[in-house]
């Protein structure tokens, strides 16, 4: 699929097995969430749009570069919660607009119970942020509500994929670009991905 960008980087494919491993404290889980958004939030803005800008160093002015667009954090929670901070130490400048959506366990289909976003959209580039893209309904309700509200570039950077949440969202939204870390096997009967690292949100918050 065109549109889904697997990180090639050593570090992420490390940082992602110790994610995965059933004994991994929710403490080193939290911290290893945060270091691997950053890295995976770096290769995704590698086509950021820059414009010029006047800057004078203690020798000389010269021109240097800014971004262009304001960029707006978009966390599903709960889990996506835990990728914020690192990505937001990259570029401080970035709005952060919270989406809460769980799964309903019997459907496995999404369900909203906070958004808070104003009227106007505030942002040029959105940045979908949610560990596990599994059926694939909360990724796709997410970017539902994103383009209602009148943003257009969306991106959606996550940890696991499964095909099946793929390929949804290659069928609702094929333009908007899906970075992660690997994707995996399968859903299991219960929607969970296969191998997997088990319940994002529950891994960090301690619960479940
Ligand atoms: C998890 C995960 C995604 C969703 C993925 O959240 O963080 O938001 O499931 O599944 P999907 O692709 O099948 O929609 P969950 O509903 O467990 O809520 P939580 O983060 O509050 O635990
Ligand atoms: N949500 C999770 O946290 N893990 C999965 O494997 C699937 C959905």
């Amino acid at each position: 699929m065109a549109n889904i960008h697997s990180s090639p980087h050593p570090l992420v494919a490390h940082k992602l097995t110790l994610l995965r491993d059933k004994r991994t404290e929710p403490k080193k889980f939290r911290e290893l969430i945060r270091e691997m958004a950053a890295l995976l939030a770096y290769e995704a803005t590698a086509d950021l749009v820059l414009q010029a800008k006047q800057v004078e160093t203690p020798l000389a002015e010269t021109t240097g570069s800014e971004l262009k667009e304001k960029i707006g954090l978009v966390p599903i929670l709960r889990a996506g919660l835990g990728m914020v901070e690192g990505i937001w130490n990259l570029m401080p400048s970035a709005e952060v607009w919270h989406i809460g959506l769980y799964r309903d366990e019997r459907t496995l289909k999404p369900v909203e119970y906070y958004n808070k976003l104003p009227v106007e959209p505030t942002i040029a580039l959105c940045l979908i942020l949610d560990p596990m893209l599994a059926t694939g309904g909360s990724a796709v309700a997410t970017v539902d509500v994103l383009k209602r509200w009148g943003v257009h570039k969306i991106k959606f950077v996550g940890i696991l994929g499964a095909p099946e949440g793929l390929a949804l969202m290659e069928k609702q939204h094929p333009e908007v670009p899906i970075h992660l870390a690997a994707v995996d096997e399968r859903l299991n009967e219960r929607g969970y991905i296969l191998p997997g690292l088990g319940d994002a949100g529950d891994r960090q918050f301690g619960t479940g």
